[in-house]
């Protein structure tokens, strides 16, 4: 017989085994209005429900035969990592647990996977290099048409030894995150009436988030120390909505040749644009619609990955992001020609649930279902996974029995 677990954060290490289990458990910890903002996506939310729909438009077709391992290690940008996966920028960390950035780069260091921080993200990257210098860092990097500028923020990258640098190119305007504007919600968290009924129902929240030091962001200037002063609702705001619309190529072909460290252009899914990625040489393109959080009704990676990878053959890396929940999603997007997948609300659960330990967790259950899946496919390692795909992996889109089942759920 198990004994009782009282702790919360105890119980769900020791229970759940499923990112959704992590996920019900956030749900419980956080008040309503940052799950939302962390759970949601924008205008009426068709992208977000699409990037897990779409994962079912695959089948999996085991061949039988031994397999060994398998082994699930892989090379991202010339390091060597336990598994084909990065956990992915996510600002603002530490408004869902007081150790924010700290305990997810401590989680991805432990695990061997690289974690890119948010140029939004609360603990200096200064900090982060010197908690965990055995750490493959990454950094979301904002572009800029003045040189100087470039050139500090490069520096300082440089010194703090992120050599993997993301360019997102998805918020030339901040998405209509409708369930934000419906709750109110602001970051840091202002005094409301409903902030101080929703004190009622999440006290420890509360009281951990009164407790530690006010939200800013030292990430966001080149020198590292302007940005460091608390961020009122008002400033939060305008971070938000700060639009690149103004960058393109000509910022991105600067930065090039301007940076001889590693350039992950992320948050495009149109084939066109990772082919021109590749021919300006960029290392990596990130298939992305932000988590179904910016443009509405925009495509899942999903469904351009192949083209994307006929596109470019093996000139660039490609990774996939939004939607990602499961071992068998990893195996189905490198069955499909990507390199590796990136998580972002998956660990942010974890971290809400159980700090840097439920990151931790998160990882190993997506390394144990990845390992699981592969032995059960028929495949053995990385490499195999993605010389085999096209044999593993059967379109199911036009099958008789999905047009079927969809013809037949609409009419209901
Ligand atoms: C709370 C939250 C904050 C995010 N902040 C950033 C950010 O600062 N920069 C960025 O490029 N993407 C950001 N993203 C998007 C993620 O990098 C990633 O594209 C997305 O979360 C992937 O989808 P998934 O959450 O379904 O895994 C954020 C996502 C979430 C959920």
């Amino acid at each position: 017989m198990k004994a009782p677990v009282f702790s919360r954060r105890r119980r769900v290490l020791a229970d759940a085994f499923n990112v959704e289990q992590y996920r019900q458990s956030a749900r419980k910890v956080l008040p309503s209005g940052i799950f939302d903002y962390l759970d949601g996506g924008s205008e009426d939310e068709v992208t977000l429900r699409r990037n897990r729909t779409v994962f079912d438009s695959w089948a999996l077709m085991p061949s039988w035969g031994p397999v060994s391992g398998p082994d699930t290690s892989t090379t991202l940008l010339g390091k060597a990592t336990a598994l084909p996966l990065t956990l992915t920028p996510t600002g603002a960390t530490r408004l869902f647990h007081p150790d924010g950035e700290l305990a997810v780069a401590a989680a991805a260091d432990l695990a061997r996977v690289p974690y890119g921080l948010a140029g939004l993200s609360t603990v200096p990257m200064e900090t982060i290099a010197e908690q965990h210098p055995n750490l493959d860092r990454w950094f979301n990097f904002g572009l800029t048409s003045d040189d100087q500028v470039l050139k500090k923020k490069l520096a300082r990258c440089e010194a703090a030894g992120f050599h993997t640098l993301i360019v997102g190119v998805d918020t030339r305007a901040l998405g209509g995150r409708e369930r934000d504007l419906r709750n109110g919600f602001t970051a840091p968290p202002a005094l409301t009436l409903s902030t101080i009924a929703d004190i009622a129902r999440r006290p420890s929240w509360w009281v951990n988030f009164l407790m530690s030091e006010g939200i800013s962001f030292p990430n966001l200037s080149a020198e590292g120390s302007a940005a460091s002063s608390v961020v009122t609702p008002t400033m939060w705001q305008h971070i938000l909505g700060h639009s690149e619309a103004s960058s393109g190529w000509k910022e991105l072909v600067a930065l090039r040749q301007a940076w001889h460290g590693k350039i992950v252009l992320k948050g495009c899914v149109n084939p066109a644009d990772v082919a021109k990625a590749s021919g300006i040489g960029i290392d990596a393109v990130q298939l992305s619609n932000h988590g179904g959080r910016q443009l509405d009704h925009m495509l899942s990676p999903m469904d351009v990955l192949k083209e994307s990878r006929q596109r470019v053959g093996a000139s660039i890396e490609i990774y996939v992001d939004s939607g990602i929940r499961r071992g068998s999603d990893i195996v189905k997007a490198l069955a499909l020609g990507a390199d590796a997948c990136s998580i972002g609300r998956a660990y942010l659960y974890g971290l809400v649930a159980a700090g840097s330990p439920g990151v931790g967790r998160i990882i190993e259950i997506f390394s144990d279902e990845l390992r699981r899946t592969m032995t059960l496919v028929g495949v053995s390692s990385i490499p195999e996974l993605k010389a085999r795909g096209g044999e593993i992996l059967r379109d199911i889109r036009h099958s008789p029995e999905v047009l079927e089942a969809t013809a037949a759920s609409s009419m209901h």
